[in-house]
């Protein structure tokens, strides 16, 4: 791992991410050639995000009650699309603004577009070189998922250039959304095809993880309703010592924090991660033989399951980071953004994923408001059981979590400082 994770030439991560999105008929090759939404994600969204916070806390619990119907009596809720449609939303106010990004019809579009491309990209993968544009073809939906998206997103992007082009300096209240960000980082002869093909491969890389964390923790905490109460208890009191959802008061929430690091590491998006692929045949430090195009991954399943780092690794222990946070010198460390190598649910090394900043922002503010205003249950004790496809690992989304209304949810600080 040490010797891989930082190799870039020699282990290359965007020859491997690459192929394993088949980009050129799924996404586009640019997306490799010009990797600017790197930027975009770690300087202008982190840029957002001590402000962010507030809208993202809006839009994500607007969308959830839009999207339940959950009274005092348990009521089974379909929480992967409950979820999915939440973050989806919220996610897209950010990257598109409004009202595309409020417009079901474009969120659904664009959600399939995602949930198309990443089952085609290792589809067309597994066929020989020549065949890959025929089948691309068919399991891209003929290319109309794709133009149904840029018919919604396009018309946006001309516009802004167009208002760009013709006001130039003196547009000084510009949106500070992707779209934006997009426009002022590609090279100047992007196609507007790549650039809006620059917002799905967001999409791509946003909605799905995020949604999937989101769920993996409610049905973790569904399983073992007993740890819901020291949550509320914690969100509650720093809520009311910040006097409401700032950066800091989110920091302050240790708990919460290790709780969704603990379900990342028994339940995390991926059981194998910081994959790369060998540019050159070599050896590692202990004689390993790699040959040249060989792919490399860390199995971080695993490793997040070993007795060597973990104490009962097998077991759900929500505040297990947060007692280690307490021993002195540990305080700053095993958050949930902590990238180490005992813990991999962002990746490792140059490649760690750039948006962990956000989505645990937008998933603490989510699960947050859920924890505060709901209680929830799995209808029986055990918790259902997940699904892996190649490297990934995804909840069950025909298994339904049971909700009620908390008695006292309407003094709750959580709705106080909305
Ligand atoms: C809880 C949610 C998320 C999880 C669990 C997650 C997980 C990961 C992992 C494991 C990787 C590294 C892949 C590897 O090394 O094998 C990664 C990379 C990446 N992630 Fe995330 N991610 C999440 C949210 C996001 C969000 C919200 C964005 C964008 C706003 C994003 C953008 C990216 C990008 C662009 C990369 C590739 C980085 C590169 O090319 O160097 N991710 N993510």
């Amino acid at each position: 791992m040490k010797e891989i994770k930082n190799a870039t030439e020699a282990f290359s991560f965007n020859d491997a991410f690459r192929e394993r999105l088949s980009a050129r008929h799924t996404f586009s090759d640019d997306l490799f050639v010009h990797p600017y939404h790197l930027d975009i994600i770690s300087k202008r969204l982190s840029q957002k995000l001590t402000t962010v916070i507030p809208e993202v806390l809006d839009e994500i619990t607007m969308a959830f009650e839009e999207n339940v119907d959950i009274g005092s009596d348990w009521t089974p809720i379909d929480n992967f699309n409950v979820m999915l449609k939440s973050i989806s939303r919220t996610t897209s106010k950010i990257f598109v603004g409004l009202p595309l990004g409020r417009n079901q019809d474009y969120l659904d579009k664009a959600v399939a577009f995602a949930t198309i491309a990443s089952k085609a990209g290792h589809t067309i993968d597994m066929v020989p070189e020549i065949l890959k544009p025929i089948v691309s073809w068919f399991v891209m939906d003929k290319g109309a998922a794709l133009k149904k998206v840029l018919d919604d997103i396009g018309p946006i992007f001309l516009k802004r250039k167009q208002k760009m082009e013709e006001l130039g300096d003196r547009w000084t209240d510009r949106p500070n959304d992707a779209i934006q960000w997009i426009l002022d980082l590609a090279p100047p002869d992007s196609s507007i095809d790549n650039m809006c093909m620059r917002i799905l491969f967001l999409n791509f890389t946003a909605i799905h993880t995020s949604t999937i964390s989101i769920t993996q923790v409610l049905l973790d905490l569904g399983a073992h309703p007993e740890f819901q109460e020291p949550l509320r208890e914690e969100i509650e009191s720093v809520l009311r010592e910040f006097g409401g959802w700032t950066k800091q008061a989110l920091t302050k929430m240790k708990k919460l924090d290790s709780c969704m690091r603990e379900s990342q590491r028994l339940n995390g998006v991926v059981i194998g991660t910081a994959m790369r692929k060998a540019t050159v045949s070599q050896s590692l430090s202990d004689g390993t033989f790699i040959p040249k195009g060989t792919w490399v991954f860390v199995p971080s399943g695993a490793l997040h399951r070993s007795e060597i780092l973990y104490e009962n690794p097998l077991e759900f222990d929500p505040f297990r980071y947060s007692r280690m946070r307490e021993q002195p010198g540990h305080e700053a460390k095993h958050q949930l953004v902590s990238v180490d190598e005992n813990n991999l649910g962002f990746g490792l090394g140059n490649h760690a994923c750039p948006g962990r900043f956000f989505a645990a922002n937008e998933l603490k503010v989510l699960l947050a408001f859920i924890i505060c205003n709901y209680e929830f249950k799995t209808p029986t004790s055990d918790r259902p059981k997940n699904g892996f496809y190649a490297t990934s690992c995804f909840p069950d989304p025909s298994k339904h979590l049971l909700f009620r209304e908390r008695v006292d949810r309407e003094h709750s600080s959580v709705n106080r400082f909305k």
